[in-house]
This record gives C-alpha cells, sequence and structure tokens, in this order.
C-alpha cells in the first residue's frame, strides 16, 4: 500500500495527521514570530498574533487576526486573554516567540534591564502559560512550542543576563512537559543558534554575511509547523538548530 501523506507540503518526521485549527502566536510582528505566522497561514491554521505594535502592522491574510499586548504587563495579558479563554475548543496551541535580547559583561549590564529581559522572556511565557494550561487541560490537548535559544545549551560570555533567561525557560519547559504530558498536553522546546532578524538592531554583534552564519527563518517556522503536524502520542521535546558556520560580526547598534 503507497504512503499517503495527510499534511499538506512535503511529507515531514512522523507527520499522521493535517495539521490545521486556531494558534496564538506571540512576537508575530518581526523575526521569528512573523515568518512561523506566515508559514502556519500558508499551511490552513488560523493565527492569532500578539505583539505590542502587531495592531498597527498586521499580516494580510483573511485567517489572521492581531492582539496588541504587551506581554511584561501581566495585568493586560489576563485582560487580554480572559474573552478567548471562555471559548471551549477555539485555540488549539501556541508558539512563544515574543522576546529580545541584551549582553555585556555583568558589570556592564543595568540590573533594570536584567529584570525586563527576564519579565519578557522568562515570566511573560511561564505566566501566559499558567493561564492556558487549565484550559488545555479541559480538552485533553493542546500545542505549547516555546523558541528558546542555544543560550539555553551553553553559557558564554556577555550572555549572564541573557543565558539565564533562556536556561530557565528550557527548565521550565521540560518541567511543564513532564508535568502535562499524561493530560494530554505536547510542549516543545526548539532552541536556534543565530537567525538575521531585527534582534540584533539593538546589540554590537549580529551574525556574519554568509548564508552558512544564520539560520533561515523558514528552517524555524518549518520546525514550528513540523512539530505541529507530529501524531500527538509523539513529543518532540527539543530541537536545536545550528548554523553550519558560525560567524559573528561587530555591529553598529541602530
Ligand atoms: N534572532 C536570533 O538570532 C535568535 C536566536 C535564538 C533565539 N532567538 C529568540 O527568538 C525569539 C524571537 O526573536 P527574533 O529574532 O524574532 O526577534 P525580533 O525580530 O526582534 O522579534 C521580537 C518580537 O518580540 C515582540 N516583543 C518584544 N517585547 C515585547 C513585549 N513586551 N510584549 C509583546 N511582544 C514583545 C516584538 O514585537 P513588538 O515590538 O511589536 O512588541 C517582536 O514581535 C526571541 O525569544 C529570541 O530570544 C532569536
Amino acid at each position: 500500500m503507497r504512503f499517503k501523506p495527510t499534511c499538506v507540503g512535503r511529507p515531514s518526521l512522523n507527520v499522521t495527521h493535517k495539521a490545521e485549527g486556531d494558534i496564538l502566536v506571540t512576537g508575530a510582528s518581526s523575526g521569528i514570530g512573523r515568518a512561523v505566522c506566515e508559514k502556519l497561514l500558508k499551511k490552513g491554521w488560523r493565527v492569532t498574533g500578539i505583539s505590542r505594535s502587531i495592531e498597527a502592522r498586521p499580516l494580510q491574510h483573511e485567517h489572521f487576526s492581531a492582539l496588541a499586548v504587551d506581554l511584561c504587563d501581566f495585568e493586560q495579558i489576563t485582560q487580554k486573554f480572559k474573552p478567548k479563554l471562555k471559548i471551549p475548543r477555539a485555540i488549539s496551541g501556541i508558539v512563544f516567540c515574543a522576546g529580545a535580547g541584551y549582553f555585556g559583561s555583568l558589570e556592564q549590564l543595568e540590573f533594570k534591564k536584567i529584570q525586563a529581559l527576564i519579565t519578557l522572556n522568562l515570566l511573560s511565557p511561564m505566566y501566559l502559560s499558567k493561564l492556558l494550561v487549565p484550559y488545555f487541560k479541559a480538552q485533553s490537548s493542546g500545542r505549547l512550542i516555546f523558541i528558546g535559544s542555544e543560550a539555553a545549551l551553553q553559557g558564554a560570555k556577555k550572555g549572564t543576563a541573557y543565558c539565564a533567561s533562556k536556561f530557565g525557560l528550557r527548565g521550565f519547559v521540560q518541567a511543564l512537559s513532564a508535568e502535562c504530558r499524561q493530560a494530554g498536553l505536547n510542549v516543545s522546546l526548539i532552541n536556534p543558534g543565530m537567525v538575521d532578524t531585527p534582534f540584533f538592531d539593538a546589540l554590537d554583534f549580529k551574525p556574519g554575511t554568509s548564508p552558512s552564519n544564520h539560520i533561515p527563518l523558514s528552517s524555524i517556522a518549518d520546525s514550528v509547523y513540523n512539530i505541529l503536524c507530529t501524531d500527538s502520542n509523539t513529543v518532540i521535546e527539543e530541537l536545536n538548530l545550528m548554523p553550519r558556520n558560525r560567524v559573528v560580526k561587530l555591529n553598529k547598534p541602530r
């Protein structure tokens, strides 16, 4: 008997059913989050894109809605998400892409900015997950995909704050996965190396210019899509994506 892929597009790792439904994507206005939104819309998902500026620059697609939220403001998160959580089965998953970088030797870093970074990169996904997990448990399903970083795998010079936020996120994701898989939730972490996005605009370094120096946005968007297409009885716990040639260049922050 011939294998018939049911996922639209290229057959991929463990694909056994058609991926479709309603998904939330944080960080939808830029870089990785925007690429994930575009990919999922192309594949027939209905996407709610979340960021502070998303309502000013939404994606032009009939299945896209924009939700402006400052993810560092937990009261705002609660208010904006409560109405969505009242509709049963309206959300089948979430992709956490919002985040930022802040680098320098520890004594150079401002404590307020460290707090802001930990709030955005670690506490906000924890807080939003805390709101969504009871909802997903009630429907015995839910896909939670977090964008971590290579900085979650190995500490590096000038990365004390950023590595702490991403190591923390990785620990949270592993614990959440162990805690929720019996209830039917699939929790995954993607750790990318450098991707050429506006993430580097405010930083004094960026990836080298050769295509082998950074991961294309499409690789991350494809990985998110493949995770969503994977049979729910298979949990993809963690994926590490690295450029073939790691080259860092000095950058003049904008
Ligand atoms: N680029 C890389 O090399 C790389 C590598 C590994 C991991 N990552 C991780 O990938 C994720 C996305 O990075 P990126 O490269 O796509 O960066 P990016 O292009 O700068 O996008 C960051 C996104 O986060 C949103 N955001 C920032 N602060 C927010 C807030 N307070 N509330 C709501 N949304 C907020 C931004 O939207 P608004 O400004 O509209 O709010 C934007 O959509 C981050 O977690 C980053 O750590 C990036």
